[in-house]
């Protein structure tokens, strides 16, 4: 099958959230599943000089925004035998960030239509166009409407992937007319139309042929009214043309065997595993002590991902536990501060670091003998299966992409992979820390439960096929 990928963000050029990690790696297990695997991005001015200087111009193109002509060209890169072509357009994309800009619906009206005049353009047709989130909604609805006469487009299918619907790319309805030059027969529930705006996702649903989104759990969920977003409604009604496929992570790229940025290199033995948390101790000057459990948090500091319920019980844990905490990452400031707050009260037991860096995440992951999730949605997420891949046992609540990826240990059946709370309550939570803790001080239960763990693992190739059933699907 020829496959080609729209999104706003893919590793390794650009990241702000997990999309990125998913563009930048189930193309590549289609691939080895003998697809023709294609993608396609903004190109951003955050793209760093080493990779700009290796794309190569391919096509320039005309691209009509209501009474304005853009232009727009197009480069390419090869990477690992999968091209990735590059839509720049200076006046859109020469921005310090990639997202938050005030004429955000023109920017990505105008990326979705250039990614229509590339296709025309290249000397290469895709049997299904993969969108993923509201960045590239516009695909299908443009299909359906300027390109439905099209010779080219007459049998090209698309699947839509929502990675989050909380983010939905809301407009006013003047977006419709002046931009996108389509007009009222668009604005109804089966169109764009939502509560008087215009809704790029609710597009992408209603004109798509397939819709996946990133867990089964998920899938569920949104189709209630307290995950639905106010979509939960037109969810339900495409319910028949919807599935789950939880995502992968790339096994070779996150192997604690081979990581580069790892000390001590390691897949099963936890002996050689403790190594990376002594090693680590030191470098965030916390006591070097192998005995005590470090718990880590890997994240954007966001409400999405359970803080709130941390903040209720942080003073409590770190006053009653002997503990190490180990933080990192960016976002709200006053989950920042809470942090900060905490390393200065309690500095032998936890480490706020404010900052993202991949290499370092890999350290923490390794170092950590447990990871804490307590998203209050959670789409798929990806830190607890890079979490499994490193070994330390992940404490999530039940919910999306988590409750499909942990199940709770059973000392009794000697199931499960890590330590799971249902209700969205900080002292559920705190509960489940704790029994987490003392199993951690009994080597005859954590060895089966670290057993267990060196058996889940999600590498892509499942899903991937999974997805190659959706295309197949698309195109009956
Ligand atoms: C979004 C979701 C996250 C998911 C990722 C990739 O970032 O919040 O749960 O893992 O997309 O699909």
């Amino acid at each position: 099958m020829e496959i080609l990928m729209v999104g706003s963000e893919c590793t390794p050029f650009i990241k702000t959230g997990g999309l990125a990690d998913v563009l930048g790696s189930l193309p590549q297990a289609l691939k080895e599943q003998g697809d023709d695997v294609r993608i396609v991005l903004p190109k951003y001015q955050e793209i760093s000089d080493e990779w700009k200087s290796q794309m190569k111009p391919l096509l320039e193109l005309n691209v009509t925004l209501g009474w304005r002509n853009q232009y727009a060209g197009v480069e390419y890169i090869e990477q690992n035998g999968i091209t990735v072509y590059f839509i720049d357009n200076e006046y859109y994309f020469k921005r310090s960030n990639l997202y938050g800009y005030g004429d955000e619906a023109e920017r990505f009206v105008f990326f979705n239509r250039a990614v229509m005049e590339m296709i025309k353009a290249l000397d290469w047709t895709p049997d299904v166009i993969h969108c993923h989130d509201w960045q590239s909604g516009l695909i299908p609805v443009f299909l359906h409407t300027h390109y439905k006469d099209d010779p080219i487009f007459e049998s090209m299918k698309t699947v839509f992937t929502i990675h989050n619907l909380k983010y939905q790319g809301i407009f006013s309805e003047a977006v419709l007319y002046d931009l996108m030059e389509l007009d009222e027969r668009l604005l109804t529930p089966e169109g764009l139309e939502f509560f008087g705006d215009i809704n790029f996702m609710k597009g992408a649903l209603n004109f798509a042929d397939r819709i996946t989104t990133v867990s089964e759990t998920y899938a569920k969920e949104i189709q209630t009214p307290y995950y639905g977003e106010n979509l939960d409604g037109v969810l339900r009604s495409k319910s028949d043309r919807m599935i789950g496929i939880v995502n992968g992570i790339n096994i070779k790229d996150y192997d604690p065997m081979k990581d580069e940025a790892l000390a001590f290199p390691y897949r099963s033995s936890l002996t050689k595993k403790c190594h990376n948390k002594l090693w680590l101790q030191k470098e965030l000057g916390l006591p070097v002590r192998s005995d005590v459990p470090m718990i880590s948090i890997v994240s954007r500091l966001v409400e999405q991902k359970g803080f709130d319920l941390i903040a209720r019980i942080i003073d409590e844990l770190l006053a009653t536990e002997d503990i190490q905490l180990v933080v990192l990452g960016t976002g709200e400031y006053d989950y920042e501060q809470m942090f900060q707050w905490a390393q200065s009260k309690y500095p032998t037991k936890m480490s706020a670091n404010i900052l993202f860096s991949e290499s370092f995440s890999r350290q923490v992951y390794a170092a950590s003998d447990m990871f804490l999730m307590p998203s209050r949605f959670e789409p798929c997420g990806i830190g607890q299966l890079i979490a499994l891949r490193y070994l330390a046992v992940p404490i999530v609540r039940e919910t999306g992409g988590l409750a499909d990826t942990v199940q709770p240990y059973n000392e009794q059946t000697g199931e499960g992979n890590g330590f799971t709370f249902t209700n969205y309550n900080a002292h559920d939570m705190l509960f489940t820390i704790r029994r987490a803790l003392e199993f951690y001080q009994d080597k005859e239960l954590w060895k089966p439960l670290i057993k267990n763990i060196t058996k889940s693992q999600f590498p892509w190739k499942y899903s991937a096929r999974r997805y190659r059933e959706v295309y197949a699907q698309a195109m009956e």
